[in-house]
């Protein structure tokens, strides 16, 4: 079959959400059908997930596909925001934890789990925050499922925006089945929601999910707005920080400070993964109470090893780097680059969308274009992330480019021109199969075409 045929075929037209619910009694058979879609994606170079680097996450770097490709390149996949992986006093904190401390965390945060590296980062963490309470997590998604099921019951209610992520949509879907979704962004609709549950229910909890900045779409909420909208309706306020704390704000305190929100929102969830260059996450309050409730109640603290005093020490070294005046000039050298890069696609009439932060996401649209593109994008040495439905509705599939401190904006340059070039060239693929097509559909139908292109 050739390229054009292949349009109509599921490897193009279907998507995971496809295969999200087999039926059947065998558990394990019954996974074949996804499997088999997602060999088809990986055998015609469609399918640009669960790649490797061969070495850290610099700016240039070799990557490798799922099938063993390997092509040296432009780095837009890397969370490692002010490039702190490698940062020099991190790698020597991350050695001299090892040293001191071995590698192991000995268990869970609730038993012996908890090391001089991970208690100076609460205590740094609840600094910058200007929250006094703050419990570790191993992972981010730990933290966030974990504060919404060890503080919802089934009687509470959690309203979401609807594009939180999966951490906290999983979290309020394990703790109630009153979870609602508003769109995303939307104030009054949130207002209008609060009021609806308020009218019926005065005796349980609201919690109100939110992100300081969503990693897909690089926008942000009013948090002032919201939280007076939470004390309006007794409900509580909870913040994801995970992609703004440490890359944006003054001194690196993310949305919070940059609308001087420190301190004021009711909770603050966040992750070590991205500017914090480790693993590991975090809840923040201002009540001593609900952070001993969180850890004991919250599962992934309590049934989980806690995180490591090489990841701690890691993240800590770096706290500081971002609270400094270092941690000032990178962001600053990050912000050039996100500037240059979201300036090199308004040159050519493409508007990313979002706020400038260090997620620079570009509409891609329709999702064959989509991964005609992400294929040649991967084959031209340039690496972003394709984001497909259903992370994102169905025709807004969209390269997320992330940039960090160590790009130059001559890579910004370059990476636009690949990435807009790339898009114009599946483009015009799929027009060609369309004009071949559409005379022989008439005919004799799709599957008789021929095409030209060969992708
Ligand atoms: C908004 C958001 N919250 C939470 C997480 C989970 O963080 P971690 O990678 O530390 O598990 C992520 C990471 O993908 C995220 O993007």
């Amino acid at each position: 079959m050739d390229f054009c045929d292949q349009l109509d075929s599921p490897l193009f037209t279907h998507f995971i959400a496809n295969y999200t619910h087999p039926t059947g009694p065998d558990l394990l058979g019954r996974t074949e059908p996804f499997f088999q879609w997602q060999e088809s994606r990986r055998q015609t170079g469609l399918w640009p997930y669960s790649r490797s680097l061969d070495g850290a996450p610099a700016a240039e770097c070799a990557v490798r596909s799922e099938m063993g490709v390997a092509r040296q390149g432009l780095n837009f996949g890397s969370q490692d925001y002010l490039a702190l992986s490698t940062h020099p006093a991190v790698v020597e904190a991350a050695h001299r934890a090892i040293r001191d401390f071995g590698l192991h965390s000995a268990g869970s945060g609730m038993f012996s789990g908890n090391t001089p590296p991970s208690l100076e980062l609460e205590a740094a963490l609840a600094e910058h925050l200007e929250m006094p309470y703050v419990a570790l997590f191993a992972t981010g998604w730990g933290a966030c499922f974990g504060a919404i099921a060890g503080l919802v019951r089934p009687e509470d209610h959690v309203v979401l925006d609807a594009l939180a992520h999966a951490s906290l949509q999983q979290g309020a879907m394990a703790a109630t089945q009153k979870v609602t979704r508003v769109p995303h962004l939307h104030a009054r609709a949130m207002r209008r929601k609060l009021q609806e549950i308020r009218a019926q229910d005065t005796s349980n909890g609201i919690l109100v999910v939110t992100e300081g900045l969503f990693s897909m779409d690089s926008d942000v909420p009013r948090l002032d707005e919201l939280q007076s909208l939470c004390h309006e309706y007794g409900a509580t306020l909870l913040v994801d920080v995970a992609h703004d704390l440490g890359a944006l704000g003054p001194r690196g305190t993310g949305s919070l400070g940059a609308q001087e929100m420190l301190g004021k929102v009711d909770l603050v969830v966040g992750s070590f993964s991205k500017t914090f260059s480790s693993n590991g996450g975090f809840v923040a309050t201002r009540s001593a109470a609900v952070r001993q409730f969180v850890r004991v109640m919250g599962g992934p603290h309590i049934f989980s090893n806690a995180i490591l005093p090489v990841q701690a020490a890691a993240a800590r070294e770096s706290l500081r780097i971002i609270r400094s005046e270092e941690g000032d000039a990178l962001r600053a050298r990050a912000l050039e680059n996100i500037v240059a890069l979201r300036g090199a696609f308004a040159e050519r009439g493409v508007k990313c969308l979002g706020e400038p932060s260090n997620v620079v996401p570009v509409p891609l649209g329709d999702p064959k274009l989509a991964r005609i593109a992400s294929k040649l994008v991967f084959e031209r040495g340039v690496f972003p992330n394709l984001v497909e439905y259903p992370a994102v509705r169905l025709r807004e599939s969209r390269f997320r480019m992330q940039v960090m401190s160590s790009h130059t904006v001559e890579q910004m340059r370059h990476g636009a021109t690949v990435v807009l070039d790339a898009i114009a060239e599946a483009g015009r693929l799929l027009s060609d199969c369309e004009r071949t097509r559409a005379p022989l559909r008439g005919a004799m139908g799709a599957s008789d075409s021929r095409g030209r292109a060969d992708v």
